[in-house]
């Protein structure tokens, strides 16, 4: 038996989408926290994404599908980034009112991505100050908390809707197959069948 933890939210229909048509029908269930599939051998659960390396990587769930994003901001180890399902894709991408990347050094730059973005300011040298929030991050330059900010940005409509621009992308954001270490031994099998099935029906 395998146990995939899946990120609730916008990715979810994505990845059902994905696993029906790999022939994987979800038998959700609103009670129930962990629920089977047409696969008897596979059960999922569905989980915050921002939890999902913590749970793959405690051995809680063996596998994770989740968003590079939260892979870049995670502390946790205790998995292999074993698979690029190329759903889910975003950029991450720093945007501001008016101002220019060139205006960067000395600036506040609101973000839920703390580590990518102090990533990016030390490559190039730049010192500005972060101010992390948890969301609503367009709203950070509105109220003049932040000069910057550094966020998700898909179809652009946020951005255009809060009077804000895309001024650089930092990182091309795609979902990712996470499994977990000692997992990827002791199930070794299961876990290769499971991605080998969904890996040949990705290019849709
Ligand atoms: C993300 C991101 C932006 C928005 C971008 O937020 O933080 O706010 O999507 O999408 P767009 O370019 O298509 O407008 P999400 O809805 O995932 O929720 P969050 O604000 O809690 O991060």
């Amino acid at each position: 038996m395998i146990l995939i933890g899946l990120p609730k939210g916008r990715l979810y229909k994505e990845i059902r989408q994905l696993l029906k048509i790999s022939g994987i029908d979800l038998k959700e269930d609103k009670r129930k926290l962990i629920f089977g599939s047409s696969e008897k051998n596979i059960q999922f659960s569905i989980l915050r994404g921002w939890d999902i390396p913590k749970f793959v990587s405690y051995g809680a769930v063996d596998i994770g599908i989740v968003g590079k994003d939260v892979l870049l901001e995670t502390d946790e180890e205790n998995f292999f980034e074993v698979l690029d399902l190329e759903i889910g894709k975003c950029r991450l991408s720093l945007a501001a009112k008016e101002k220019k990347v060139s205006e960067l050094a000395g600036s506040t730059i609101a973000s839920k991505f703390p580590k990518e973005t102090n990533k990016y300011l030390s490559e190039n040298f730049i010192d500005a100050e972060i101010i992390e929030l948890k969301g609503s991050i367009e709203i950070a330059p509105i109220l003049g908390i932040s000069d910057f900010i550094v966020d998700l940005v898909n179809t652009g409509n946020t951005l255009k809707e809060n009077g804000l621009k895309e001024i650089k992308i930092l990182k091309e954001i795609s979902t990712r197959l996470i499994v977990n270490k000692s997992k990827f031994r002791t199930k070794n099998k299961e876990v290769k069948k499971f991605i080998q099935r969904i890996q040949s029906d990705k290019k849709y």
